[in-house]
């Protein structure tokens, strides 16, 4: 960033005035105390306003102090959140509210490390309890802050990938005013919400105009980037540990390019119908002819970055005397330990031998 002080000054000032004037009446903007602003961030954090609003004020109703809450028995938090989706974000606000009212007398932590270390607190509740409740510099970085500050700064960082937050913290904490962060976050986040929405967004009324690097070059609907995760395929396989008389295994080399080149496996195929058809692929792949065991042993699902295999797994004796496939090779379990087989087909070893030791 190459804002002089001047710069960033004024894009406070217009931001905050612009705030003041245009924020919306909201039951948790009534008054900050730390209790209210930690509810409503975890409330708003998968759920919008509109839906939020009714949920807040009975949740005030219901528990007006945070040992109130602290000590409510699990079916009335439940209730609460009735219909809010992701539970898990009352578990957990409970758990770290026990832990504020029981062990640190009933006041929520004012700084990063100790607001971080309550249980459901990530990087973002925190910034926005800080700044909102404390007035702590700290910025808080949500999808709406990261649509608005990409287009103003034309930052074209991945806002799917972890490590893009730090960017947007790393800009923010320049930008941030320090006598009053509280405002300047939620002026971001109003402005996401009201003015910067993702699709036309209104930078005729907007107080960022004058800054927004985008918009000068009419390019706001490239930001954010955000790089759609490529649906990962999936592949159904049927894999067979074919024993060979009784001391011996075969197993498979890879191919020596692509995937995994070269480890080594159990035989497999494409995913049959039916115990007949797997019995005729390997016939027919390797020559082996098989006598089945009747049940998969397992199932084994192994993601790769750009795949998932979905693997059956099943046990049969080879009825064939030697594989003649070049492929192919027939070894002891002692042989075996020294060849390298991907993950998924260690699996598949270990639920095998777990199998015979029972
Ligand atoms: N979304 C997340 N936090 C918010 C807040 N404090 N006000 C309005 N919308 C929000
Ligand atoms: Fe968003 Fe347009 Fe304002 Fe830039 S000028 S922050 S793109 S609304």
């Amino acid at each position: 960033m190459n804002w002089n002080d001047e710069k960033v000054i004024a894009f406070r000032k217009s931001l905050i005035d612009w705030y003041e004037t245009n924020k919306r009446i909201l039951p948790w903007r009534e008054n900050t105390e730390a209790y209210r602003i930690w509810v409503s961030e975890i409330m708003l954090q998968q759920t919008k306003v509109d839906t939020v609003m009714p949920y807040f004020d009975r949740f005030m109703e219901w528990f007006p102090t945070m040992k109130d809450f602290a000590d409510a028995p699990e079916e009335r938090i439940l209730k609460a959140w009735e219909g809010l989706g992701y539970y898990s974000r009352v578990r957990n606000l409970q758990a770290a509210m026990k832990t504020v009212v029981y062990e640190m007398n009933g006041i929520v932590p004012n700084d990063l490390e100790g607001i971080l270390a309550l249980k459901g607190v990530g990087p973002y509740t925190a910034g926005a309890v800080l700044s909102i409740a404390y007035e702590k510099a700290e910025p808080a970085v949500d999808g709406n802050v990261m649509r608005v500050i990409s287009r103003v700064l034309e930052i074209d960082e991945d806002i799917m990938k972890q490590k893009t937050r730090k960017t947007f913290e790393k800009a923010l904490y320049t930008l941030i005013d320090p006598d009053k962060p509280g405002e300047f976050n939620q002026g971001l986040m109003e402005i996401g919400a009201l003015v910067c929405t993702p699709k036309k967004p209104m930078c005729l009324i907007c107080p960022l105009q004058s800054f927004c690097e985008a918009h000068q070059k009419g390019e706001e609907e490239k930001y954010p980037v955000k790089i759609k995760k490529t649906k990962v395929k999936k592949v159904f396989l049927s894999s067979v540990i074919v024993k060979q008389g009784e001391e011996q295994f075969i197993i498979e080399q890879r191919p020596d390019t692509g995937l995994l080149a070269n480890l080594w496996q159990f035989p497999t195929v494409a995913k049959t119908d039916n115990q007949e058809a797997l019995k005729l692929a390997f016939l027919q792949e390797y020559g082996i002819e098989l006598e089945l065991e009747p049940e998969p042993i397992t199932h084994v699902k192994h993601i790769f970055s750009h795949l998932v295999w979905e693997v059956d797994v099943f046990v049969a004796q080879a009825i064939t005397t030697q594989p003649s496939d070049l492929k192919l090779k027939t070894v002891t379990k002692a042989e075996m330990e020294h060849l390298a087989f991907p993950v998924p087909y260690q699996k598949m070893w270990q639920a095998f031998q777990k199998g015979e030791t029972m």
